[in-house]
């Protein structure tokens, strides 16, 4: 698929087999969610560029690389996009943070904004826009839009989940966004649930359902 990353490492598919579980608790699928975004993080920051630069260290000098070029920003598709931020965050503390407040309408799975906050200088930055599921796509085209209108011009999408139906639409209105996930599942349900997913990750993450 192009433009799509399938993060196969095997801590992650195990971490997402534990979180799929509908036995599993809040508590445990809010850590595992934050401990594989560290994983995800991992990858799409694997392009990053480096210099060097001169350091002493206990046993004399050396040239050592050190991160050089755009600084970083994540931007939390909420609320579940939070899930994946922590975990980012983790990793990449520097990071400035967006967030834009989405819900899907039940009956048009529409998204509908009700919040977004975003650093002024999103055109020198990379931005990674994090949301667990990809799944009609309608939010992650509009967390992308509204992050375009605010000047962001090199993104990346990183999901848990995404449905083949969702990655066709998003690659259609950004063809420019590659997208990160750890699996591509089988299709979506009538009311836009990704089957077999895990359920709405939002409810799971915070324990509302
Ligand atoms: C979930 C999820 C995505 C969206 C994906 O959020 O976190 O943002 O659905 O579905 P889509 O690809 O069809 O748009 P939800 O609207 O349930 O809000 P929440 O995170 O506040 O629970
Ligand atoms: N949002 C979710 O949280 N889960 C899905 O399966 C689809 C959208």
């Amino acid at each position: 698929m192009q433009g799509v990353t399938i993060v196969d490492h095997p801590l992650v598919q195990h971490k997402l087999t534990i979180m799929r579980d509908k036995e599993t608790s809040t508590a445990g699928f809010r850590r595992l969610l934050r401990e594989i975004a560290t994983l995800l993080c991992y990858e799409v920051t694997r392009g990053l560029e480096l210099t060097t630069i001169d350091i002493e260290t206990p046993m004399g000098p050396m040239k050592a690389p050190t991160l050089v070029g755009k600084k970083l920003v994540f931007a939390s598709v909420l609320r579940a996009g939070n899930g994946l931020l922590e975990g980012m965050l983790d990793l990449v503390p520097a990071a400035r943070v967006a967030h834009v407040g989405l819900y899907r309408d039940p009956n048009t799975l529409e998204a509908i904004e009700y919040y977004f906050k975003a650093p002024d200088d999103l055109g020198d930055r990379l931005t990674v826009v994090v949301d667990p599921m990809l799944a009609t796509a309608n939010s992650a085209i509009a967390a992308v839009e509204r992050l375009k209108e605010r000047g962001a011009k090199d993104i990346r999408f990183v999901c848990l989940l995404a449905a083949p139906e969702g990655i066709e639409r998003f690659r259609g209105a950004h063809p420019d966004v590659t997208i990160f996930t750890a699996a591509v599942d089988s299709h979506l349900n009538e009311h836009g649930y990704i089957v077999p997913g895990l359920g709405d990750a939002g409810d799971r993450m915070y324990g509302t359902k």
